[in-house]
């Protein structure tokens, strides 16, 4: 098993050294991922995640996004190419290594440590959520859909990435909150999407985007 496999691949994920180990890793991560997991470059989660933001979230003028688990921000790049010019995103880490990673490409306007659930931002603030690779065993539970819901003004959406085998492992528990929150008409599902999630480790991911509601 190689390091990131045995490092990011498992449930087993050691929490306490999650960070350590993104710090680390912050560097090489980009690289990594389009070429090691995603194998052609294209195709890579915040690439087709974006995608389906762009099909779904309307451009509007000063636009207040939020990247939860942002990561190096590749993912803000994604969205300037995909036409999202006038936007104000935030890169919401708990990573301070990958964060600083992000601030070197000058796209995010705010940049803020911290972990999902619990990620202490203000409710109803943000017109759109995007998250990546965030979903990830041993990374945020699936209670932070909930968070994403309360920070996201009403009528705003959230899009997110997550790989098939761990949506639809039912311990994971992201079916069961979703549900929740549909029946409870905190949400709604604007689309569901299969695709290449890390196609060179022959994993597939789903891509939801949800409206919140009144
Ligand atoms: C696989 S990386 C994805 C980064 C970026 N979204 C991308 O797709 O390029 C996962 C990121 O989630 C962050 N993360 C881990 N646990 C988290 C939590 N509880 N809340 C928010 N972010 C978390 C990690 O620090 C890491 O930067």
């Amino acid at each position: 098993m190689s390091n990131w496999e045995s490092t990011f691949k498992t449930k087993t994920i050691d929490p306490e050294n999650l960070l350590d180990k993104y710090d680390k890793y912050a560097e090489d991560f980009d690289e990594h991922v389009k070429n090691e997991l995603c194998g052609t470059g294209e195709n890579t989660p915040v690439v087709v995640t974006a995608k389906v933001f762009s099909e779904t979230v309307p451009s509007q003028d000063s636009m207040k996004i939020l990247d939860a688990g942002s990561g190096t921000g590749e993912q803000g790049e994604q969205l300037v190419k995909y036409g999202y010019k006038n936007i104000e995103i935030t890169a919401f880490d708990p990573s301070e290594g990958m964060l600083n990673v992000a601030k070197k490409r000058n796209i995010y306007s705010e940049f803020i440590q911290g972990f999902l659930p619990d990620s202490g931002l203000a409710s109803d603030y943000f017109d759109a959520v995007i998250c990546v690779g965030t979903f990830t065993p041993g990374h945020a539970p699936a209670e932070s859909l909930r968070e994403l819901v309360r920070i996201t003004k009403k009528g705003g959406y959230i899009v997110y990435s997550i790989r098939k085998h761990f949506y639809e492992d039912l311990d994971s528990r992201f079916q069961e909150v979703e549900a929740e929150l549909t029946k409870a008409n905190k949400w709604k599902m604007i689309a569901k999407r299969e695709d290449e999630y890390l196609p060179a480790q022959n994993i597939k991911g789903y891509y939801f985007s949800f409206q919140v509601l009144d």
